[in-house]
C-alpha cells in the first residue's frame, strides 16, 4: 500500500468497510470524498525516517486512533541523516553523511519498506547534509564539510538510476557549509551557513551544468541553515543567531538588496544556564479549509545543558506581518528535522538526534497557533529527518 488508505466513517459512528486508495494530490481526493459522503475519514499514513544509523525506519500513523507504530527498518549505507521523496514515483533519495559523502536511491515498497540501494554515488565531498529532487529530474546534494554541491541527472526511464552527468559546484567563500537546496522557479537556492549567504544557481546553456549566478547575503555570523519561499518572499532560519528572518527575494540573477522585513528570535524563554541553541528547520503551512491563517514552524536544537521540557518549536503567524505566537515543548533533544503531513498539513512529525525520546506526532490545533501531542514512539531513540509518503 503506497497510497494512504481512506476509510469512511458514517455520521452514526459506524465504520464503512469501503476503503479508498486515493491517487495524489491527496488534498483533492479528500475534498472529493468529503463532498461525496459528508462524513469523516480516517487515514493511515506511512512516514519514513532517516538518522545517524545504517537504516531508514518506517512508521505508520493512524489518525483515527492516534497510534504511531514502527513498521520496519530498511538497511542503507552509513548515516542516511537526510532523506527526500521523489513525489508519486515511490523513490527515496538518501545521503550518506560521511567522509566522503554519498547519495543513494531506493524503491519504496509495501509498508514503506525499501529495496536495497538501486544506485549509490560518491558525493565528491564530505559530510553530505541534504538532498532534494528537482523538477528537472535531477537530484541535488550539498556537502556541508567540503563547501560544495552536486546536481546529478537521472535516467529519464528510471529516476532511481543516476547518470554520470554531474555538475560539481564549489562555493567561493573562505568558509562554506552549504546546508539545504530549494528550487525556486528556474533557480536553485542553497543556504550556506558558513558563508552567511544564500547562493543562487541557474542551469547554463548545457543541460546539467549548474553555476552560481548570484547570492543573497545574510547578516554576518547569522548562519543561514534552512529556508522557505512564499511567492517572492524568503524566510530563513539562522543556526547561529537563532533567528527567523523575512526578506524580499532580490531580482535574479544577482540583485543585492539585503533589507530584512523581519528578524525575530526563535529562542524560547527560560532556557537553562549552559543551553547552547542552534536553529534548524523551518516549515510553512498555508491557510486551508480548516486553518484560516498561514503559519511557520521553526525547530531549534539545544546542544548544551538540556531543558527538562526538551527543545521547543517556535510558531509564527505569517500575516499580516511575521510575528511570534509561542513555543511548544517537545520533550525531544536536538530537533534537527521535522515534517508536516496530512491533507491540510495538520500533522507534524518530529524527532531528536540526541537522547532517547524517539519520534512524536503533533497536531496543529487552535487554527494552527498551537501544537498538541498525539503520539510518541521511542522504539528507535533518535531520528533526524522525515518523509510522508504519497
Ligand atoms: C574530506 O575529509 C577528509 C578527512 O576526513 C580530508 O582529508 C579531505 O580533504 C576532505 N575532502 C574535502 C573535499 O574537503
Ligand atoms: C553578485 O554580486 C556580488 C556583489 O554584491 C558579487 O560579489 C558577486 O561576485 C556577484 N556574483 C556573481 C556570480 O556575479
Ligand atoms: C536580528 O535580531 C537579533 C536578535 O533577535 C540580533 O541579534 C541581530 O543583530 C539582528 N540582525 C539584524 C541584521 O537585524
Ligand atoms: C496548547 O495545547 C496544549 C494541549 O496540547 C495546551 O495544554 C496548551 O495550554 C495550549 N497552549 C496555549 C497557549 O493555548
Amino acid at each position: 500500500m503506497e497510497y494512504p488508505e481512506l476509510v469512511r466513517i458514517d455520521t452514526d459512528g459506524s465504520r464503512q468497510t469501503t476503503s479508498y486508495h486515493c491517487a495524489p494530490p491527496r488534498a483533492l481526493a479528500w475534498r472529493h470524498l468529503r463532498a461525496r459522503t459528508g462524513t469523516i475519514v480516517m487515514v493511515n499514513f506511512t512516514i519514513l525516517a532517516g538518522g545517524y544509523t545504517s537504516f531508514v525506519a518506517s512508521y505508520l500513523f493512524n489518525s483515527d486512533t492516534n497510534a504511531l507504530t514502527l513498521l520496519n527498518q530498511s538497511p542503507t549505507g552509513p548515516n542516511p541523516s537526510w532523506i527526500s521523496l521523489l513525489p508519486h514515483k515511490h523513490i527515496l533519495y538518501a545521503i550518506n553523511e560521511d567522509s566522503p559523502g554519498g547519495l543513494q536511491s531506493f524503491r519504496i515498497g509495501e509498508n514503506g519498506l525499501l529495496s536495497s540501494a538501486i544506485d549509490t554515488i560518491n558525493a565528491e565531498g564530505n559530510t553530505s547534509a541534504f538532498t532534494a529532487p528537482l523538477s528537472t529530474g535531477q537530484v541535488a546534494i550539498v556537502n556541508y564539510g567540503s563547501g560544495n554541491a552536486l546536481i546529478v541527472s537521472t535516467e529519464e526511464s528510471d529516476p532511481a538510476q543516476f547518470t554520470t552527468e554531474y555538475s560539481l559546484i564549489t562555493f567561493d567563500a573562505p568558509v562554506s557549509n552549504p546546508h539545504m537546496v530549494l528550487e525556486h522557479g528556474s533557480e536553485v537556492f542553497i543556504p550556506d551557513l558558513g558563508a552567511d549567504r544564500i547562493w543562487r544557481l541557474a542551469e547554463s546553456d548545457t543541460p546539467g551544468n549548474w553555476k552560481v549566478q548570484g547570492q543573497i547575503d545574510q547578516p554576518t555570523g547569522s548562519g543561514p541553515r534552512h529556508i522557505v519561499t512564499r511567492g517572492n518572499t524568503l524566510y530563513t532560519v539562522h543556526q547561529t543567531s537563532n533567528t527567523l528572518t523575512q526578506q524580499r527575494i532580490p531580482p535574479a540573477p544577482n540583485g543585492t538588496s539585503t533589507t530584512l522585513i523581519a528578524n525575530i528570535s526563535i529562542l524560547p524563554p527560560g532556557l537553562p544556564e549552559g543551553a547552547a541553541m542552534a536553529g534548524a528547520e523551518v516549515l510553512l503551512a498555508e491557510r486551508s479549509e480548516h486553518y484560516a491563517e498561514s503559519f511557520i514552524y521553526v525547530s531549534n536544537r539545544n546542544t548544551g545543558v538540556q531543558d527538562p521540557r526538551g527543545d521547543a518549536i517556535a510558531i509564527f503567524r505569517v500575516e499580516p506581518r511575521l510575528s511570534l505566537v509561542g513555543f511548544v515543548y517537545t520533550g525531544l533533544q536536538q530537533v534537527r528535522g521535522m515534517q508536516l503531513g496530512g491533507p491540510e498539513k495538520e500533522f507534524l512529525i518530529a524527532g531528536g538526534v540526541a537522547g532517547d525520546a524517539g519520534v512524536i506526532m503533533l497536531k496543529r490545533t487552535e487554527g494552527g497557533r498551537n501544537l498538541t501531542l498525539l503520539a510518541r514512539n521511542a522504539e528507535i531513540p533518535t531520528r533526524a529527518s522525515f518523509v510522508w509518503l504519497d
